[in-house]
């Protein structure tokens, strides 16, 4: 059976945490925010990725407004889970909450957003998520942040679905250690990258200024040595962009797309949505992915933990954390 990804051919989509209005600085409005999505959609960006925690709900209900302007087939809906609320007895209320949020019948991709912890009975959760697929609640299962250790385990959970991707943290120059990446490419996982402007960082609009908002002052790009260590980079997509007549943030879209993973901008207003647009029509040169490629290879940071939170925290106190988000 095809994929979401290969059935319909989704190569890019949008991140939709800022319209949580938490978190991104006071730069923008919803309305603002809800405009630039209609326009996306309208221009035919059909992946949307919302979650449960962003803005506590906020997100969900503003992209749900904005989706009651088109067709249902126009679109596909990935929300996620909480990993802290990933229980078997707890799943269908949680999906309901953000069903009637986004003001649908269906998810298309449903994804757990982090590893649960320790007291979590995987096998027990998965087997109810597949129930629910198996009812058309959810069209597709996804997960976010797992290692390839951790999606060996569900593996033997899932009967008569699969895990369809995996949405981490990837971009030029933050990535997972390529045995993760193998993994997941060996076993038809699709990559869904998060993060794939570095928060802004990226585009080259933070050498002089920091970023607005508390999301991201705990992002480590945004440091003082970061800069040093990644300004030949930084120059180089600048130069570049000008070069081709496109914006930084489309370069590194579209250099992701030539890696094959799925990127999910984050957006705030019109200019960034007409960026993300861009993509649609811009075929990259791969002599320029090398070229990118080779300046980023010694400064690329590989992680090995996918997990955010520590596995024996409780879920209340996780549940607690997130509301700030
Ligand atoms: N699964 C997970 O654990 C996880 C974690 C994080 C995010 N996500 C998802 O991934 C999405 C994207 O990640 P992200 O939002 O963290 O990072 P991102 O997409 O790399 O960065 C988004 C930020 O970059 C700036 N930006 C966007 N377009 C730009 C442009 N054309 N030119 C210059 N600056 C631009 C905007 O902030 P400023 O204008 O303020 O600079 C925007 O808020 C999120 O919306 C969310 O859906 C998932």
């Amino acid at each position: 059976m095809k994929s979401l990804f290969e059935e319909n051919q989704i190569n890019i989509g949008v991140g939709t945490w800022q319209l949580g209005m938490k978190g991104w600085g006071k730069d923008y409005s919803s309305t603002e925010a809800k405009e630039s999505l209609e326009f996306l959609i309208s221009k035919g960006i059909r992946f949307i990725d919302t979650a449960e925690i962003y803005g506590n709900g906020e997100s969900e209900r503003n992209v749900g407004e904005v989706l009651k302007n088109f067709k249902r087939e126009q679109y596909f809906i990935a929300t996620k889970i909480a990993g802290s609320n990933f229980k078997a007895n707890k799943i269908r209320q949680r999906l309901k909450g953000s069903l009637e949020r986004l003001n649908s019948e269906y998810i298309d991709l449903y994804q757990v957003h982090w590893e649960p912890s320790a007291y979590t009975n995987l096998k027990d959760s998965f087997k109810e998520l597949e129930n629910i697929c198996r009812e058309g609640l959810i069209r597709h299962i996804g997960v976010s942040n797992f290692s390839s250790e951790k999606l060996r385990e569900i593996s033997n959970y899932l009967k008569d679905c699969k895990v369809e991707s995996n949405q981490i943290k990837y971009n030029i120059i933050e990535r997972p250690i390529q045995k993760e990446i193998n993994y997941l490419n060996e076993n038809n996982i699709k990559i869904i990258a998060w993060s794939p402007l570095g928060q802004g960082f990226l585009t080259g609009k933070y050498m002089e200024k920091k970023p607005a908002g508390f999301i991201r002052r705990v992002n480590s790009l945004f440091r003082k040595e970061s800069l040093e260590k990644y300004t030949p980079l930084l120059n180089y997509i600048k130069n570049k962009s000008q070069e081709l007549n496109i914006s930084p943030a489309t370069l590194v879209l579209s250099y992701e797309i030539k890696k094959g993973v799925v990127p999910i901008p984050g957006f705030k207003n019109r200019k960034q949505a007409e960026d993300i647009i861009k993509v649609l029509t811009f075929n990259l040169d791969d002599q320029i992915v090398r070229e990118i490629d080779k300046i980023a290879e010694p400064i690329i940071k590989r992680y090995s933990k996918m997990g955010f939170y520590p596995p024996y925290l409780p879920n209340f106190v996780v549940n607690i954390i997130i509301r700030w988000f």
